[in-house]
Order: structure tokens, then sequence, then C-alpha cells
């Protein structure tokens, strides 16, 4: 009994001696300390803090893998269409990494799209977190760079008429256009030239850029602190300790929260990998299990789901000059939002009415633009509906000046409402 226990204690003093030797030379611990044990988040955390967490595990799988679909894909317009086949049928379990990776883009933008509508609603963007929004915003470009070279990639007919379609939107730049797509393409159209360097700028480029705006959006958190639902800044309320009265040690308690997230959400992934990959083609599009074609147009070109609340707003309008300008304000209004919203209170749970209306119809006009960016734009309905929601999706900006200095708020409490 006692040699097992002075076997315990010679083994952990092994493990702190090796502790001590590294952090003589890396500051393992006091990183260790700073980003997890000792660092305290709101205790009320509910389930809309988990999709950062989220967006990270879907980083990584994306990059795990990108590294083994890179191993048997062949980045040429002569052999890219075969060489995917080739991993889907020949390669062991390439059916897996592929279908693991091209749900995994789907799900980012899920993850993504929720972690955003949780920064709105609570006012995480709003100051000292400005910088943070805006890395964020900026991991967001390059989300959406990455998922547009990737879709090139397989070669297919929606991979090449939808890039044929997206570069073209560059052609609307004043005076520069043209020559900023056959920049952009490398050629007089999308060829084998354009699919190398969207390859090259899938695989290390943009993912690089994503790891270390990632790094920058975590150090960013870590040194304004995290807002809680309540849009509370706990370090203003410490105790004789230094330690935020309301905060919890994001190691264990906030681990133990997130690990279950993360399990109900691989088990939620993998039912798609498995039972339903294509997704009825809003994960992988039918018309790209067909070799890219450039004397055929496919009958109707559609991007992504993802894209798509953008691609409607392009639409709305018949200019395509107004149509492309309207798409990339759509964009920078959401990099404006810390100085658009006036309103002294942060969460939504202690704003007026008219903030959460007008939330409420922002996220329902950009659900309804991205089903519209789905459908023909043969249907006029389907044209007016467009027009409306982006005139909706707009107005949520445009007049957030004035609707949040004007509207009625709540007294935010002091300390953190939490009913266990
Ligand atoms: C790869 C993509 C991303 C990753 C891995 C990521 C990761 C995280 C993590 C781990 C947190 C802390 C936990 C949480 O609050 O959920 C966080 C917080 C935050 N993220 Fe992200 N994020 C990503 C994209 C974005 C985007 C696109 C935006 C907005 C444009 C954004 C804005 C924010 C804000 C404002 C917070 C602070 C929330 C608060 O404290 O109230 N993030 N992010």
């Amino acid at each position: 009994m006692s040699s097992a226990r002075s076997e315990a204690a010679s083994g952990a003093s092994r493990s702190s001696g090796l502790l001590d030797w590294i952090d003589a030379r890396f500051p393992l611990s006091k990183m260790l300390k700073e980003h997890a044990t000792e660092y305290y988040a709101a205790k009320n955390f509910n389930v809309w803090y988990v999709f950062g967490v989220l967006a990270m595990v879907v980083l990584i799988i994306q990059l795990l893998t990108g590294i083994f679909l890179t191993m048997s894909y062949k980045p040429s317009a002569e052999d890219a269409f075969a060489s995917v086949e080739y991993i889907m049928r020949d390669v062991e379990w390439g059916w897996l990494i592929r279908y693991i990776h091209s749900t995994g883009a789907s799900a980012f933008f899920i993850v993504v799209y929720l972690h955003m509508f949780r920064g709105m609603m609570y006012g995480s963007y709003k100051a000292p977190r400005e910088l943070l929004w805006i890395i964020g915003m900026l991991i967001y470009l390059a989300l959406m760079a990455e998922a547009f070279m990737g879709y090139l990639l397989p070669w297919g007919q929606m991979s090449y008429w939808g890039a044929q379609v997206i570069v073209s939107l560059f052609g609307a730049v004043p005076a520069v256009g043209d020559a900023l797509v056959e920049w952009i393409r490398g050629d007089y159209f999308i060829s084998d030239i354009t699919l190398n360097r969207f390859f090259a700028l899938h695989v290390i480029a943009v993912p690089l850029a994503l790891v270390m705006l990632v790094v920058m959006h975590i150090l960013a958190l870590h040194e304004t602190g995290s807002l809680g639902p309540d849009g509370i800044e706990i370090k203003q309320n410490k105790g004789p300790d230094g330690i935020p009265l309301d905060g919890v040690a994001f190691h264990p308690y906030l681990t133990s929260k997130d690990l279950v997230a993360i399990v109900v959400f691989l088990i939620l992934f993998s039912a798609v990998v498995f039972f339903a990959p294509e997704m009825g083609g809003y994960f992988l599009e039918h018309a790209n299990f067909e070799p890219a074609n450039r004397l055929k147009t496919p009958e109707h070109i559609a991007p992504v789901w993802y894209f798509t609340p953008f691609y409607a707003i392009l639409r709305a309008v018949p200019s395509k000059g107004l149509g492309a300008l309207l798409m990339g304000l759509a964009i920078v209004a959401l990099f404006l939002l810390p100085w658009l919203d006036r309103c002294k209170v942060k969460s939504i749970r202690y704003r007026g009415w008219i903030f959460k209306v007008a939330l409420m119809l922002f996220a329902i006009s950009f659900l309804a633009l991205g089903y519209l960016g789905l459908q023909p734009a043969t249907e006029p309905v389907f044209v007016y509906a467009a027009r409306i929601f982006t005139a909706l999706y707009f107005a949520f900006f445009l007049f957030m000046p004035v609707y949040t200095r004007l509207e009625k708020t709540k007294p935010v409490p002091e300390r953190v409402v939490y009913h266990g």
C-alpha cells in the first residue's frame, strides 16, 4: 500500500518536474491559467454560447479532412473531376473523408451564422468588443472565400458556372472591372489556370489566414472578457480575491458544458454524413455530378445555400452593377454594427420592443432571401419578394441609429441573473 502511494507520489513529482522544466522554457502553465483555468466567464452562459467552440471543432475537421483529400486530388482541369470520383470509389475511406469535408462546409456556415446571431441578440459587438466583432467579420469573409474557391475544385458543372457568375461580378467595379476579372481568372475564361490558383489559395493561403484570425479572435475575446446573455460586464464586480463574483472558470465548468455540445453536434453531423450527405441537393448540388462543360450552361445556376441570401440581393435589382454594390454593402453593413447601434443597453433581454421586432424582421428577411436565392429568378413573384426582403434587410441597418436611440430600455441589473 505504502509503496503504491510512494510510486504515485514519485510519478506526480516526475510530471511536475517535467512541467517545471517546460515552464522555465515556455509559458505553458501561465497560458493554461490565463486562457482556461483562470479565465472567467459569466456563469449563466446558455446554449447560444456553444457555437464558437463548435466553429473551432469544424475548423479542425476541415483542416484534417482537407489534408487527406489533397493527397489524392489532382488540381488540373483535365483530371480534377475524375480524381474526385477516384477518391469516392477507390481510395480507402475516401468517400467518408470527402463527405465529412463537404458536410463540414455547410456545418461551418450553420454554426457561424448562429454564432453571429447570438452576437446580435446580446450586443456582443458593442464597446469594448468592436475589434472582436471586426475580426469575426474578417473570419466570415475568409470563410466565404474559402468555400467559394473550394467549390471550384471538383470541377463539376455548378463549380464551373458558379465561379463564372461570381468572378464576373468583379466586372461591375468601375474602370478596372474587366481587367480585374481577367486578373482573378488568370485567363479569358475560367480555366485550368484558375483552378490551379484557387487550389493554392484554398489549401494553404486562406486556411492559414483563418487559423491566424481565429487565434486573434480568441486573444481579443480574452482581453475584453466574454459577455453573457445579460450583457453585464462581470469584470466590474470582483470579489476580494480579484475573481469576478458572477464568473466561473472556463475550465472545468465551461469545457464540460462545451463537451456535451460537441458530442450532440457530432451525432447530428454524422447523421448527415452517413444518411444524407447531399442533403437533397443543398449541400452537394445535383448539377455538380456532371463534369464542367464550357459549352453547356446548366438550366438553373444557384450558389450553395449559405451564399443565397446575398445572391438574392444581387438579383433583386435589374442592374448588375447596382446588384453587386448592394451585395457588397449587405456585408459592409454587418461590419458597421458596433457604430450603428446607439443603444446604451447591450442585451436583447433589457432592450425595448423596437429592437426585438427589428432583429426578428432582419432574421426573417435573411432566411427569406436565402430561400429566394435558391429559386429561379424567372418568376415575377420571386423577384418582387426579393426586393421587399432586400429593403427590409437594409432598413434594419439604415434606421438602426434612430430606433436604438429612441427606444425605451429596461434597467440592467448590477449582477448576473441566474436561475439554475
Ligand atoms: C471560424 C470561425 C469562428 C470561431 C472558431 C469563433 C470562435 C469563438 C469562440 C470560441 C468564442 C467564445 C465562445 C462563444 O462565445 O461562443 C467566440 C466569441 C465571439 N465571437 Fe467568434 N468565432 C468565429 C467566427 C465569428 C464571427 C464570424 C463573428 C462575427 C462576425 C464572431 C463574433 C464573436 C463575438 C462578438 C464573440 C464574443 C461573444 C461574447 O462574449 O458575448 N465570431 N468566438
